[in-house]
């Protein structure tokens, strides 16, 4: 197991210690908003990619060397496990993760394979080590995988949804089998993030990149202890885990509930209003609005002195985006926040 390493400031921020200068990264750093991600998407598929630790090494430290950023995101999907445990995974053009054969029954649910990690996802666990390599201790290196419910919304309705409808319905109407998808979900996804750490990954973030779409009831009832029983197990290894959700204003006070060292806000709420809400226990990351990335760079410079203000120069923030850097941002505009986080963090604010 990995001991804490408190002198990366992406860390000691995890840890709500005080740092030199807010530390900055992004969801989706890696990705088609880079020419050199581009390059390598024209010779291979996203899959060829994750299954070739060279490559994939090559497109985790894409963003670390053309942005500064203060932590490096494995090159993974969320999507990954559910191909060992039985499901036909696609990326279809212009659709995002389709699965041929989504899970709908109860029958279903029995036929799903316990996933065991270090072999199936062994390419992956590969990918860590390499990139640890590379990295030297230069800048640490974050693992993730998909929230039970978020995974489960995918193999549901076979892809993405507007109304996850499939996935309620299943919720509601047969909830003993939502129960055992759940646990099977939560054990696969805890066994995959502990694999992650044995392999090198320092911090770890949970995605339940869709849980806002459901009430505070439904949270707590169909989703809360499955998330919690992921998270009690990770942080039970002595790393990080930031857990992060969209649209989840009127779900913090449950998420920190289920656990996490770190809560990722999203921008519908002003970060002082979401860390009032958290308290002082956790570490707060976000929150800008992905879409500021397009906006002229005196708007954009001014939305983020206002994150960091809002953060006040308090140990424990981590500054990243609300949600994924979308594919048409333009890369100089993220390299410039990264510039403005550090040196307005530095100038305004005492280590
Ligand atoms: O730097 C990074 O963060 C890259 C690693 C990464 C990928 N996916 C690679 C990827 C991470 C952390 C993810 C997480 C992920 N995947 C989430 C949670 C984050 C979020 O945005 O909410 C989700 C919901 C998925 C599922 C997924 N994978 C979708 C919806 C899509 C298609 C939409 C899109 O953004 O293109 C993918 C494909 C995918 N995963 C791409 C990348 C770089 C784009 C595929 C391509 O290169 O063609």
């Amino acid at each position: 197991m990995s001991l804490i390493e408190p002198d990366y400031r992406f860390l000691r921020a995890c840890h709500r210690l005080a740092v030199d200068v807010t530390p900055v990264w992004f969801m989706r750093q890696a990705g088609r908003y880079l020419p050199e991600y581009r390059a390598i998407r024209e010779k291979h598929t996203l899959l060829e990619i994750v299954a070739n630790p060279e490559l994939a090494c090559e497109v985790t430290l894409q963003p670390v060397y053309r942005l500064g950023v203060d932590a490096a995101i494995l090159f993974a999907d969320i999507l990954l496990p559910v191909i060992p445990m039985g499901l036909k995974l696609e990326f279809a053009k212009g659709e995002g993760p389709v699965i041929r054969n989504p899970v709908r029954t109860a029958e279903d649910i029995v036929h799903l394979r316990p996933l065991q990690s270090e072999t199936d996802l062994g390419q992956v666990l590969d990918t860590i080590r390499l990139v640890r390599q590379e990295l030297n201790g230069k800048t640490p290196l974050i693992g993730f995988a998909g929230a039970p419910f978020t995974v489960a919304s995918y193999i549901i309705e076979g892809g993405a949804s507007r109304d996850f409808r499939l996935t309620k319905s299943l919720m509601y109407a047969e909830p003993q089998a939502w129960h055992a998808l759940m646990k099977k979900l939560a054990a696969a996804l805890a066994d995959y993030l502990l694999a992650q750490v044995r392999a090198g990954a320092q911090g770890v973030q949970l995605f339940d990149s869709w849980v806002g779409v459901l009430s505070p009831q439904d949270y707590t009832r169909y989703v809360l202890p499955y998330s919690q029983s992921v998270l009690k197990v990770v942080e039970a290894a002595q790393v990080p885990v930031i857990h992060f959700g969209t649209g989840t204003t009127g779900l913090l006070g449950l998420m920190k509930q289920a656990g996490g060292t770190v809560i990722g806000l999203d921008w519908r709420i002003p970060l002082d209003q979401g860390k009032a809400i958290l308290g002082d226990e956790v570490a707060i990351q976000g929150n800008l609005d992905p879409v500021a990335l397009f906006a002229p760079l005196p708007v954009l410079r001014e939305q983020v002195r206002d994150v960091l203000q809002r953060a006040g120069g308090l140990p424990g923030h981590i500054f990243n985006l609300g949600h994924g850097i979308l594919p048409e941002t333009p890369v100089e505009n993220v390299r410039a926040v990264v510039e403005i986080v550090h040196e307005y963090s530095n100038n305004h604010f005492d280590a």
